[in-house]
């Protein structure tokens, strides 16, 4: 399949200034993407659950560009700020596109983006961030040329968005998403996510996921580098049958509503993701040591009380706690009385499963 479209160009004496507005949110994976091949194509399928509060809010204004240069014209900021880093990541990822969007050659971008969680949270903004982008450039095609239909509307935003970030692909799609080839998932591919929220249960529909971050300092080795390292992990093969595996029982599980079996994949995940790290070549290791006194007391929690609560982990030290909306009153009374001694600066961030992406009104 290409998206490859050289037709679309503009003329130009026919745009009029104008701006696209997108909230995009993250997503937790529940059976992990870790290793990948070509241009962003996973080693291995995974599965996640799209959040609700934590999302990128992006706004893209384009005008027709003065002269023509040879690469693209983007200027990006961050709550009001010029960022000249996330302005360069920006432009290159615009430049790669250029097979797909030629015209973005001939408008000038001024883009504005805020997140809803503190910029030095240390959590990641990837996913949240290029999807909101992606969006807002699918969105722009369809105004400047011909509006696609809803499901290609969303099929083309998550390609565009792998593009950008690996797992930014299942941030378009409300409530869970599955990216890479899974049997039993109708048109899931190494291309675009596809999302499954008709087959999650009511339980998994109105789950929560509080993030507590345990580290905010910038990560020792980054998600790009991690990826790189499974190429030469002797665990490599093992594992992408693994994974592959697990995300077609993990569908079954979200469909089934057994929280006993997610919490047990979950937890194994996220350990085995780690595990993955420590047997790299460099060995690495991200988690901390209040990431393993947090996971000492989840479990001792459950033996105790039998609650259904779980972790998850993601390349970083910080910890995703996931349960059901039944249980939510008891987990957050022990997640305030008993773990947040140990995060920094007692932060944490309460979210849930949400309804994906969403597009807003402009401010002028
Ligand atoms: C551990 O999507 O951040 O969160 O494709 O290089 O941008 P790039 O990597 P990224 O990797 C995420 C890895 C993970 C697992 C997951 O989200 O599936």
């Amino acid at each position: 399949m290409t998206y490859d479209r050289p037709d679309l160009t503009l003329i130009t004496s026919e745009v009029t200034p104008g701006a696209l507005r997108w909230r995009s949110p993250s997503n937790i994976a529940l059976v992990k993407y870790w290793g990948k091949h070509g241009d962003q194509l996973p080693r291995n399928p995974s599965v996640s659950f799209t959040l609700d509060g934590a999302a990128t809010d992006t706004t893209l204004r384009y005008e027709v560009r003065e002269q023509s240069g040879s690469g693209v014209d983007v200027k990006l900021s961050l709550d009001g700020v010029h960022n000249d880093a996330f302005s360069q990541r920006t432009a290159k990822f615009f430049e790669r596109l250029l097979p797909i969007y030629p015209f973005l050659k001939q408008l000038s971008f001024a883009i504005e983006t805020k997140n809803s969680f503190p910029h030095s949270a240390g959590i990641a903004s990837s996913a949240s961030g290029m999807s909101a982008l992606a969006l807002c450039l699918v969105d722009l095609e369809g105004k400047l040329f011909k509006p696609l239909g809803n499901a290609e509307f969303f099929e083309k935003a998550s390609y565009l968005s792998r593009l950008g970030s690996g797992s930014a692909c299942r941030s378009v799609y409300g409530g869970a998403a599955v990216w890479g080839k899974v049997d039993g998932v109708a048109q899931s591919n190494e291309e675009f996510a596809v999302p499954i929220t008709d087959k999650l249960n009511p339980t998994f529909q109105t789950y929560h996921d509080d993030i507590l971050l345990i580290s905010k300092s910038e990560k020792s080795v980054s998600s790009r580098a991690g990826h790189q390292l499974m190429e030469s992990n002797p665990y490599a093969t093992a594992r992408y049958a693994q994974a592959k595996q697990r995300t077609g029982e993990m569908v079954d599980i979200l469909r089934r509503g057994d929280v006993e079996a997610f919490g047990e994949m979950l937890e194994s995940e996220a350990l085995t993701l780690h595990a993955l790290m420590m047997s790299s070549r460099p060995p690495y290791l991200l988690i901390r040591p209040n990431t393993l006194a947090v996971i000492e007391r989840i479990q001792e929690f459950r033996r105790e009380t039998k609650t259904p609560l779980y972790f998850t982990l993601d390349a970083g030290p910080n910890l995703h706690l996931l349960y059901p909306h039944a249980d939510a009153e008891q987990v957050k009374s022990f997640i305030r009385e008993q773990l947040l001694f140990f995060c920094d600066d007692g932060m944490y961030l309460a979210d849930r499963v949400g309804k994906g992406p969403e597009r807003l009104e402009v401010n002028e």
